[in-house]
């Protein structure tokens, strides 16, 4: 984020530095676990070839994959290089290419394998003579939870998580991060044995987002927002995530999760707690955390359940022009399994602030079309000096952030028709990041490996934050539980009938994105 950082205890010039221009990560190197997983191949890799093709890199930057594969340097490469042609966002330039994969390797090993961790110990410590990474070692955790503890311990067993002075070590983590606030707590206890809380990174990668950074510039730096942005003025906020595709090869992580665990839990409270936190003092990690926590504290679900929630799950329909197969039929999936791939809800915050302002989440996958968005729904004006025909076409003044694809944020109010006769209508005020910046935005993976290796924390969830959020969501879960099949909807519609109906009893409506 392009703000002004606390003075950091290693580095006393950092305050000083002028946060526009990209800071390049210091003398290190990653080993990633979970390597030929989709995660690697499709975001991680490509990240790691664009931060070096943007010389975001140290010179001898070094990246060593770990997995069972019986593979050597030049079949790592090759891996490497397939991910990198197939899905980075940067031309691929051969000579950027040529000094990354001289920095390759590759450990073969189980995660619990005592011979495999010790040749990455040594390999590690070699490298930080001939490569001059100098001792900084950040370890990606690409991996089902079960082996956090397997993992942690072995580079603890090995010396290779516990950085001597002037060096550091850090582990950087994908979820699932749990799957109930139990699990989580069990597993931050796990990763705590190891590492410090300040060497721990949880990835949420829509905190990568420029335009989920964006909420907070937008709220923050400008005068117009924050007025109304209360309980007087706001009816509720609606926050929509969803996605065309639908589960892919993706079957057998999502069984068992499902939407609320897979991205509510995470993105979507994230959101949530950046459109409704106070303003930190200052941007520093430890003053953002501090507001964001305070809020997710005052966060619960609204029951009773089977009114203020809906879940379902896709039946074959149409995606565009494509006939596309329902979630029962796709590969890998349980068909008798209960697990969802639409889930909605309802939240309240417990503050002077939002007191009575709902907060409307719903995800989903194999939905009309790809969008997230975050809208801010204004209260009706208390009286209107007109007659009830010429404002019929209003509806509430809202502030639309619009976070992907189409970035940006849009304001709806009510506009006079053109003509002799009074007639009030919605009009739409549009900002778009691609017309109003020629600059690109950084992919989020991107952004959050960088700012893992340049110990830049305010993007990453912390221990207290994941623990909340999960706390926020188990009734739900445990609700629905017990609460057999999920509702069935069509791919290409917005949803199951009870996620309209549950916006109906409030007396509101979905927007159709
Ligand atoms: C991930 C979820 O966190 O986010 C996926 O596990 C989902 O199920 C993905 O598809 C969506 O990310 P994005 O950046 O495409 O919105």
């Amino acid at each position: 984020m392009t703000v002004a950082f606390d003075q950091h205890p290693t580095n006393p010039l950092r305050q000083s530095d002028d946060t526009r221009l990209p800071r390049i990560a210091g003398p290190s190197g990653m080993v990633i676990f979970g390597v030929t997983g989709d995660l690697a191949r499709k975001k991680l890799l490509p990240a790691v070839y664009d931060l070096a093709n943007r010389g975001l890199l140290p010179a001898g930057f070094t990246l060593v994959g770990y997995g069972r594969r019986e593979w050597d340097k030049t079949d790592f490469e090759d891996y490497v290089r397939n991910a990198v042609e197939a899905f980075s966002r940067t031309r691929f330039d051969d000579n950027v290419w040529q000094r990354l994969a001289e920095g390759m390797h590759f450990v073969r090993g189980n995660f619990d394998d005592d011979e495999a961790f010790d040749r990455l110990g040594e390999m590690l410590r070699t490298f930080d003579n001939t490569r001059g990474t100098g001792g900084n070692w950040a370890y990606y955790l690409s991996i089902p939870p079960q082996f956090f503890s397997s993992v942690v311990h072995q580079l603890d067993r090995c010396g290779l998580a516990a950085p001597t002075e002037g060096q550091w070590r850090r582990v950087i983590i994908e979820k699932p991060f749990g799957h109930d606030e139990e699990s989580a707590h069990k597993l931050n206890e796990i990763v705590g044995e190891v590492f410090p809380e300040r060497s721990v990174f949880r990835i949420d990668h829509y905190l990568g987002k420029e335009t989920v950074q964006n909420i907070l510039a937008l709220r923050f730096a400008n005068q117009m927002f924050e007025p109304i942005w209360n309980a007087n003025y706001i009816d509720h906020v609606q926050i929509t995530m969803a996605e065309d595709i639908g589960l892919g090869g993706r079957a057998g992580y999502y069984d068992g999760i499902g939407a609320a665990r897979d991205v509510i839990q995470n993105h979507l409270i994230q959101l949530v707690a950046l459109v409704a936190m106070e303003e930190p003092a200052s941007f520093s990690p430890r003053q953002l955390k501090a507001e964001k926590l305070k809020v997710l504290r005052a966060t619960s679900a609204v029951g009773p359940f089977d009114e203020t929630t809906a879940r379902g799950q896709y039946t074959a329909g149409w995606q565009g022009s494509e006939r596309v197969v329902g979630l029962r039929d796709e590969e890998g999936f349980d068909p008798s399994s209960t697990t969802e791939t639409f889930a909605a809800c309802t939240l309240s915050i417990n503050s002077r602030r939002w007191a009575g302002v709902p907060f409307f989440l719903r995800t989903g996958k194999r939905l009309g079309r790809r969008v997230t968005e975050i809208a801010v729904v204004l209260k009706r004006p208390p009286y209107q000096p007109f007659l009830p025909g010429q404002t019929e076409s209003l509806t509430n003044n809202a502030v639309v952030l619009r976070i992907q694809p189409d970035e940006g944020v849009l304001m709806r109010f009510g506009s006079k028709v053109p003509g002799s006769a009074l007639e009030v209508r919605d009009v739409n005020m549009n900002f778009s990041y691609s017309e109003a910046f020629t600059e690109q935005s950084p992919e989020a993976y991107e952004r959050l490996i960088l700012d893992a290796l340049l110990d830049e924390q305010s993007l990453f969830p912390t221990n207290d934050e994941v623990e909340r959020s999960w706390q926020i969501l188990d009734p739900i879960l445990k609700h629905w539980e017990s609460s057999g099949r999920p509702e069935d909807y069509a791919a290409g519609t917005w949803g199951p009938p009870s996620a309209d109906e549950m916006m109906s009893r409030s007396g509101r409506v979905w927007r159709r994105p």
